[in-house]
């Protein structure tokens, strides 16, 4: 039974919609809150605080088409990417999980109905493996689902260590783990390989499917299980390989997605081979780069952009390799967005953005391609032996932007390798700098772990009273801390409003008798929030009852900017399009900062329109309306939610009249009058497609619009003008000035050209030429080739040499007529002297110029010319 890959998904979510599942978007790519991940590379990461017990969601049951990347951070298969049938740097899991809900039975069940119900394949062409000692995973496969004893593999720490299994999923080092269950298809005894746990399990013609992990374990740094509050499942089937299957195909590179853009690619390129592996390589960068920006990632040379970067220039050398002329990557996006279906329609929305930055990208690395390639070919020819030096790696690296995979992958093809540590050795001071830039890798579980949870009561008050529940200083839990000491305080109820969603993080005070905490900033931990500062007086230790109070003036200004950041954005979109998308937004007390993607600079006379509107509602005064609600229902109502951003089941619905609605965390205005008045100060671009507006509002505009009116008043009466009229008089001061400029020029000529009347009596004749040399001090440098020209006409026929003595620094001209330069050479002449006074100079055979640096040498320098002359002419 053929199906689409989009049918596939689409059949997938629906069938767990049937058995009690919510069907969730798939999360960004870019982990929320998780930095020890570089990409989202399964489906259970969005969860990954659900499982851990330390998020609540309002259903026990999700299913998801999570989008998926692994490049570059721990599951790199980039270097494989096009050379095997099933590597990618992007893919798309589809999953169903469990929170504490359903366990192994359920998971298995619905696993199976799905596979041999829904899609119909046939049984005798599945086989399952189970963790070695799970027995209870084995009788619900043999005795209820009636798979026989020889088709259940037991797989057990095959890889050297315990919990080192196949069959022992682990989302990295430390978090969420537990035993599985894995569903593999036979693709037919015409394909070599062998079952799972034989030693040809690496062929092809097994295919693992699809993992259903039972979520039991968090792990901790130093190895240890810590059982989850609730057993869990949390299972994934690549879409791909599915679809594999279900097209009658056995390489992942011959379903529809693959191939419509292979044959898209090959139309770019402007190559006819299909089979070509380039070819995958291209079709499958493509899909990762494309959703990376539409995520928000943008190429760079640190951290995710880096990776993004080395994947684009990637498919950008194979496309190359094809003979494309010029850049082809980005007319990919159109495609792509196309055959994606319903998990395309955001790519759709972005896709001029997407396309823009990729061209940029390719037009960039397209200017060093050829050089760079051109000097790896030579270094490749002239080696000796197999390995290339690191340090050619690295110059390819730092002047001709190839990445070392990239260069890996040239050397590879020509069966090459490249010396890793010699490279790694010379990048270790750029490694340093993007350590020092805080990259990723902070382990989990190391960073502060609180398990407490704060109530947040500061939507509607500024003052609070609490209790201390946990106490950290210098990043350890401790049970007091005493005056003068930095700490973080978590309390179980606050005022204080956590950074988030661009929003600053609340200051204050938190007191008791005799006990006061200056809060610097407040942050969140989880469910917890951490209050961070120093304790000013007396002793806080847990248990203690505290008042907390928030500062307000501060917490004000805050809000009136986050709300006129809604403005603002709402104010973009109408002015210059739907494509207009929040790409980053800092909420401060003194401004606002909203990064959007706009593919050109915003003009002068569209920020004044989005000022004029954005102060329009405000002198509106419209009440700033909060409603709590379902995210179905939030959406229904039309409200703008961030695209990649994870938000909770229940959403804080912001409107603003029917100019802005949006989902909000954020404090707000009560009306949008509050503001006062908005002003832009600043805007510019930040990132290929990205562009910052800067802004001020309340009292922050006014004090603006002081400093700019001081500016004017300084400016006017500079020129003892005042503010009405300091324009035209700048302007007549400026036309003024450019007249003088003129005719202090035109003197300046009239006296060159006097001194060289002047200077001409002091010719002298050498061999019967006539020969000018002069030292002239104090001389405009520029004003000497033309008082040397004017010399040469009124010679007529000679040499003439000036030297020019001006702020301690020699300037040398030499001009010989046109008719004596077959025998003397300004050039040389002008060398002549210049080496006696430290210089060095050239130019033409009948005007040179040179400079120097020892002045008090010159006299000498210059007399050293009549004999030279003497011999020449
Ligand atoms: N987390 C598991 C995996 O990635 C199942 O979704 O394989």
């Amino acid at each position: 039974m053929y199906m689409s890959t989009d049918e596939i998904r689409r059949a997938f979510l629906a069938f767990f919609e049937s058995k009690g599942h919510q069907i969730v978007e798939s999360s960004s790519l870019v982990p929320a809150n998780d930095p020890t991940l570089l990409f989202t590379n399964a489906g259970m990461n969005q969860f990954k605080d659900t499982f851990l017990g330390l998020e609540k969601r309002n259903y026990t049951r999700a299913t998801t088409a999570q989008r998926c990347v692994r490049a570059g951070g721990k599951h790199n298969d980039l270097e494989n990417v096009g050379f095997t049938a099933r590597h990618h740097t992007f893919f798309e899991m589809l999953g169903n999980f469990s929170f504490g809900d359903y366990f192994k039975q359920d998971a298995i069940k619905y696993a199976w109905e799905f596979l041999t119900v829904t899609l119909k394949l046939p049984e005798e062409r599945l086989l399952v493996t189970i963790y070695e000692t799970d027995d209870e995973a084995f009788d619900i496969w043999n005795k209820e689902m009636g798979i026989p004893a020889d088709r259940i593999v037991r797989i057990g720490d095959n890889k050297g260590a315990p919990y080192a299994s196949d069959n022992f999923w682990q989302m990295g080092d430390t978090g969420p783990c537990g035993p599985c269950t894995e569903i593999f298809y036979d693709h037919g005894e015409h394909i070599w390989g062998g079952r799972p746990g034989t030693p040809e399990e690496d062929g092809d013609r097994f295919i693992e499917i699809w993992n259903n992990v039972f979520m039991q374990f968090n792990r901790q740094a130093d190895g240890t299980m810590e059982p989850l509050p609730k057993p869990s499942v949390d299972t994934g089937m690549g879409i791909e390989r599915i679809a594999a299957i279900m097209q009658g195909v056995h390489s992942n590179y011959e379903i529809d997605i693959f191939q419509t853009l292979i044959k898209e690619s090959a139309k770019v390129i402007g190559h006819d081979d299909l089979s070509n592996q380039s070819l995958r390589v291209v079709a499958d960068h493509i899909r990762s780069c494309a959703f990376l920006i539409v995520d928000g990632v943008m190429p760079s040379n640190e951290g995710r952009g880096y990776v993004l970067r080395r994947i684009i220039r990637r498919a950008v050398r194979h496309g190359n390799k094809l003979g494309a002329q010029g850049a082809f990557f980005y007319k990919l996006v159109g495609p792509l967005a196309e055959i994606m279906g319903t998990a395309g329609e955001e790519l759709k929305k972005q896709q001029a953005i997407v396309e823009k930055v990729l061209k940029i990208e390719e037009d960039n690395f397209g200017r060093t391609l050829d050089r760079g390639l051109a000097i790896l070919n030579e270094a490749l020819e002239s080696l000796d032996d197999k390995v290339l030096d690191g340090e050619t790696v690295f110059k390819l690296y730092d002047t001709y932007g190839f990445p070392a995979d990239l260069t890996n992958d040239v050397a590879r093809e020509r069966g090459f390798s490249i010396d890793e540590d010699g490279f790694n050795e010379a990048m270790e001071a750029q490694r340093q700098r993007a350590r020092e830039a805080g990259s990723f890798g902070v382990d989990y579980n190391n960073a502060i772990k609180i398990d407490a949870s704060t109530e947040f009561c500061g939507y509607t008050a500024t003052q609070g009273e609490g209790q201390v529940v946990a106490l950290y200083c210098n990043g350890e839990a401790v049970d007091s801390v005493n005056a003068g000491e930095e700490a973080l305080i978590v309390l179980d109820n606050t005022p204080f409003y956590a950074e988030s969603g661009g929003q600053s993080g609340d200051a204050g005070v938190i007191s008791a008798a005799g006990v006061k905490f200056d809060v610097a900033d407040t942050q969140k931990f989880s469910d917890a929030i951490g209050h961070s500062g120093v304790v000013a007086e007396g002793a806080i230790k847990i248990g203690d009852k505290v008042v907390a109070n928030v500062d307000i003036a501060r917490r004000q200004a805050i809000s009136l900017n986050h709300s006129a950041t809604h403005l603002l954005h709402a104010a973009l979109r109408n002015l210059l399009g739907e494509h207009v998308a929040q790409k980053g937004s800092l909420v401060k007390a003194d401004s606002l900062r909203f990064d959007f993607s706009h593919l050109e600079g915003v003009k002068a006379e569209e920020l004044r329109e989005v000022e004029r509107v954005v102060n329009e509602q405000i002198r509106l005064n419209n009440t700033i309306e909060t409603n709590v609600m379902d995210i179905e229902s939030a959406k229904e109502k039309g409200a703008m939610a961030l695209f990649g951003e994870k938000y909770d089941d229940e959403v804080r619905v912001l409107s603003m009249g029917d100019f802005s609605t949006e989902l909000c965390g954020g404090i707000h205005a009560a009306n949008t009058g509050d503001i006062g008045l908005f002003k832009i100060v600043s805007e510019g671009g930040i990132a290929a497609g990205i562009r910052r507006i800067e802004a001020v509002t309340g009292a922050g505009a006014i004090a603006a619009l002081h400093a700019q009116e001081a500016l004017l008043s300084e400016t006017a009466s500079l020129v003892k003008s005042d503010a009405a009229s300091v324009a035209s008089k700048v302007g007549a001061l400026v036309a003024h000035s450019k007249q003088l400029e003129k005719e202090i020029q035109q003197l300046k000529d009239k006296l060159a050209a006097q001194e060289g009347a002047d200077l001409i009596s002091q010719a002298q004749e050498i061999n019967g030429v006539k020969v000018l040399i002069s030292q002239l001090d104090g001389a405009d440098n520029k004003a000497l080739r033309g008082m040397v020209d004017e010399l040469k006409n009124q010679l007529g026929s000679g040499v003439v040499v000036l030297g020019n003595v001006s702020d301690g620094k020699v300037g040398l001209i030499a001009g010989v007529t046109k008719d004596l330069i077959g025998k003397v050479k300004a050039g040389e002449l002008v060398n002549l002297v210049a080496q006696q006074v430290g210089g060095k100079g050239g130019g033409r055979p009948d005007m040179a110029q040179a400079g120097g640096t020892d002045a008090a040498a010159l006299p000498a320098a210059l007399e050293s010319v009549t004999p030279w002359l003497a011999e020449k002419l």
